[in-house]
């Protein structure tokens, strides 16, 4: 039987800011399913920043391959249903992850890497939360939150954690789970709202809005004593603050650098690399798919958190595939809170993008 299926296609790459004019949403005619594959229905598809990097002519070496024009977008996470199942270990109705999202349906071969092994075809067990949390807090942003804290930040008793960006998925976790082992915590984010939700909701010490004036001098003010640990997001002015503000022996957990991904020409990069030297400060990027050995253990002690309500999780969900690339702008504007993700299946009344 010819089965077809509605996939988010690149068109064009932007030379500045992306649009939802760079992609098209075309019908396809899906493959036969051979011997090891599993046919899966979409439920809910991710909207990553790094999906950003991927759409240039060329992504940073090293990291995720650039996405080819007019070609399905493989290497985005999506959970979903198995339809049909051609594979050992998969059986119709198991609810899985896997990385070949921004579509509706998807053909999946079991044990084939996608997103560095994170976005390999797995079953998911259900019981500890609904599939679009494996998405989140159960999946990689949970990963990424917990392995910069724990491994790249080598989190130490007493010390004084800035989280970046913290009113986003990976933020707004790694921001509770310092918070959670003790730490006073600081957040920034883009909009008074978004201070009002770190404060009120994830209960952190202090919170500023990035817009409110120089960095370093926000920073400062909410962290006169300095900073022992910065769990960067956004690279740049925030990074530049923090290098100046870390006491000795601090470290930097490089996460990301969102504010660079849509910037052409030469990065601005922190101009005081020095303090570095002057403080005994390490800085230590990592990418959650190369520290896959410590899912488990941070799936199950966010799941717990959660489900104690100790955790506290947003999420912003865009209904209907053709919207995923208007998520991706808004998400890039911080006009989302939380994980941003689409919910592929259903369209509702179109109503604008907004988290907050
Ligand atoms: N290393 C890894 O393995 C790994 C894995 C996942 C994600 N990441 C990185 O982690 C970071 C957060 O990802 P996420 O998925 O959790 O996204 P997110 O925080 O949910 O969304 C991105 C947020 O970044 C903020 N932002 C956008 N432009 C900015 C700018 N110029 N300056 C400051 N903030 C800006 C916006 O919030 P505001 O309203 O606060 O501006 C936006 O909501 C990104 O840098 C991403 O690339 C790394």
């Amino acid at each position: 039987m010819t089965r077809t299926a509605r996939q988010v296609q690149l068109i064009s790459r932007p030379e500045r800011e992306v649009t939802a004019a760079h992609f098209r949403v075309i019908e396809v005619e899906l493959p036969e399913l051979r011997n090891g594959q599993v046919l899966v229905r979409n439920l809910f598809t991710s909207v990553d920043p790094a999906l950003r990097l991927q759409l240039r002519p060329q992504a940073p070496g090293g990291y995720f391959r650039a996405f080819p024009l007019n070609a399905a977008l493989d290497g985005i996470m999506s959970v979903g249903e198995v339809l049909v199942s051609r594979a050992a270990g998969f059986g119709v109705g198991d609810v899985v992850s896997h990385g070949w999202g921004w579509r509706d349906l998807a053909v999946v071969s079991a044990g084939a890497v996608s997103v560095g092994g994170v976005g390999t075809l797995a079953r998911l067990d259900t019981s500890l939360g609904p599939p679009e949390m494996f998405l989140g807090p159960l999946g990689n942003m949970g990963l990424t939150a917990y392995v910069g804290l724990v491994r790249a930040a080598e989190l130490r008793d007493g010390d004084v954690v800035w989280v970046s960006a913290a009113a986003g998925a990976v933020g707004s976790i790694a921001a509770q789970v310092a918070k959670l082992r003790g730490h006073r915590v600081i957040g920034s984010a883009g909009s008074a709202a978004k201070v009002e939700y770190l404060l009120d909701e994830l209960r952190l010490d202090a919170a500023f809005d990035y817009h409110d004036g120089p960095v370093l001098e926000l920073l400062q003010s909410a962290a006169p004593d300095g900073i022992d640990v910065y769990f960067d997001n956004v690279g740049g002015d925030h990074l530049q603050a923090a290098l100046a503000t870390l006491r000795r022996s601090g470290r930097v957990a490089m996460c990301g650098a969102i504010s660079e991904y849509e910037l052409v020409g030469p990065q601005p990069g922190p101009t005081n690399l020095f303090q570095a030297v002057a403080n005994d400060l390490t800085l230590r990027g990592f990418r959650a798919s190369t520290n896959l050995d410590l899912l488990g253990e941070s799936a199950r002690l966010l799941g717990g958190w959660l489900a104690g309500g100790r955790l506290r999780y947003r999420q912003t969900i865009v209904d209907g595939l053709e919207r995923a690339p208007e998520a991706l702008v808004a998400m890039l504007a911080g006009e989302t809170v939380g994980k941003t993700l689409v919910r592929i299946g259903r369209v509702e009344a179109h109503r604008p993008v907004r988290g907050v």
